[in-house]
């Protein structure tokens, strides 16, 4: 029997390098105990360090699959990944195999894995730590697999410029703006007690019934979304909704019924269940909330957050895009990253100021594909567009606005619901069935992307008047 001891329990480069050794020396699976227990074994075979260099490739897929395998916390992680690669020699065509009972039981692990991490990434909450002589913000967490520094970069990427320290029972991450540094996990003593989190509870309703103390319209505008997004009271509305449904339906009803809380209500129960028929939406910030917690399709799953239309409440001119990019994704922002870009710079050459308009776009969710590290768009399909027209119809419905600029094909079908060519019917005013006047232009993603630098400066300039259209329809210029 040999024995592969690895230096902890998200070890992937101690796997990887055992595995190879074993391998090239032709250790059979049911020879290898797997473990991350220093005093076990001891009077085993120990797996010395091998100078037998293997001499074989895998599939990056299965080195990707691995990766990610390894950590969950199923303890017969390690041997499945091994037997798996025991088994690519004489089978490499393995890891396509749908049905082959390994593969799937990986598959299954890797899942629950970037599950836990989508988990961690949405409902982890920041507080600021009372006393500390710096303001430092520190979370616990309890991840249902061990993804706490696989997940961590996301963090450094989101709160670049707080000092915060997760922790967690099997690592603490900690950021000082600068660097990353990972200890060992925390006693789940050091989680908030029952006592503070019930605080939090009370403070949160006693928010949502006092709109003076946390409009988040107005404090967007007030402070970037960042840090009020981690004041707990308004933290804790997705965690709610996750979590305890019922006790925040009994503590709702409990508190005064004024109309504004009940529409709140009704859009987070319209963003869980497509079926209900309650009221709608009756203010632009409770589409906001709802559209962070929305289930109406799988976008959610992968996305930091979702995106709200943003603007004057009351603007003659919205314009809708495609769905977030990896900036807005990040930002919580539509039109903040490149196309943004674009778009600020054509709205000015046509006279129109963006903060008198209202921007938004048909999916609310950055639908995306990893590539390495890269999230690279995808388009949204026909019913995750037909799913998210239930927001844009809210949108419409409260901000009124005169004229909707659709910009692209996908906003096209999220405002008018069917299929309508650009190129055919750009440049002109289409009547829409709600009396508002309808203009199909570019995204402006399609002009950084045209590879003709004479073709683009045309449609760059079509795209500048048909905004300047718009902005005379609406009366903005
Ligand atoms: N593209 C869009 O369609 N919308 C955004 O918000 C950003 C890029």
């Amino acid at each position: 029997m040999r024995v592969a001891r690895l230096a902890s329990e998200i070890d992937f480069a101690g796997w990887r390098a055992a595995a190879r050794a074993l391998r090239a020396e032709g250790v059979a699976p049911e020879a290898v105990v797997w473990t991350v227990e220093r005093e076990l074994f001891d009077l085993e075979t120990p797996l010395a360090p091998s100078g037998a260099s293997a001499n074989f490739t895998v599939p990056a897929a299965f080195v990707e699959l691995a990766e990610q395998v390894v950590q969950n916390r199923a303890s017969d992680r390690f041997a499945l990944l091994y037997r798996i690669l025991w088994r690519l020699e004489r089978e490499p065509r393995l890891i396509d195999n749908p049905a082959d009972p390994d593969m799937t039981r990986a598959r299954d692990m890797a899942k629950a894995v970037s599950r836990a991490a989508h988990k961690m990434k949405a409902f982890l909450r920041f507080r600021l730590v009372e006393g500390a002589a710096t303001e430092t913000y520190a979370a616990w967490f309890e991840p249902a697999h061990r993804v706490t520094e696989a997940t961590a970069p996301f963090f450094v990427r989101r709160f670049t410029n707080m000092d915060w320290t997760i922790l967690t029972p099997d690592a603490c991450v900690a950021w000082d703006r600068q660097r990353l540094t990972v200890s060992e996990g925390a006693d789940p003593a050091d989680a908030p007690s029952e006592d503070a989190q019930e605080e939090l509870w009370r403070t949160y309703y006693a928010s949502i019934f006092n709109p003076a103390r946390l409009n988040p319209r107005q404090m967007r505008q007030e402070m970037p979304k960042r840090y009020w997004r981690n004041l707990p009271e308004a933290a804790l509305i997705p965690e709610l909704i996750e979590t305890a449904q019922e006790r925040a339906a009994a503590m709702v009803a409990a508190g005064p019924s004024k109309p504004p809380e009940r529409k709140l209500k009704a859009a987070l129960r319209h963003a869980r269940d497509a079926s209900y028929d309650g009221s709608l939406p009756g203010s632009l910030d409770d589409i906001a909330t709802g559209v962070e917690v929305c289930r109406r399709c799988d976008l959610w799953r992968d996305a930091t957050q979702g995106v709200p239309g943003e603007g004057a409440a009351r603007a003659p001119l919205m314009f809708v895009g495609e769905q977030p990019g990896d900036q807005e994704d990040l930002a919580g922002r539509p039109f903040v990253g490149p196309a943004g870009q674009v778009f600020e710079k054509a709205l000015a050459e046509a006279g129109v100021a963006r903060d008198r308009t209202y921007v938004t776009n048909a999916v609310k969710h950055f639908k995306h594909a990893l590539r390495g590290k890269r999230r690279i768009h995808k388009t949204p399909d026909r019913g995750e567009v037909t799913a998210c027209r239930w927001w844009l119809d809210a949108e419409r419905r409260l901000v009124k606005p005169r004229v909707i600029v659709m910009l692209g094909a996908t906003a096209a079908l999220g405002v008018i619901g069917k299929p309508t060519p650009i190129g055919a019917n750009r440049g002109k005013a289409l009547a829409l069935p709600d009396k508002t006047q309808g203009l199909v232009t570019y995204h402006p993603s399609f002009l950084l992307r045209l590879p003709d630098a004479e073709a683009k400066a045309r449609a760059y300039a079509e795209f500048v008047e048909d905004l300047r259209l718009a902005g005379e329809l609406a009366q903005l210029i």
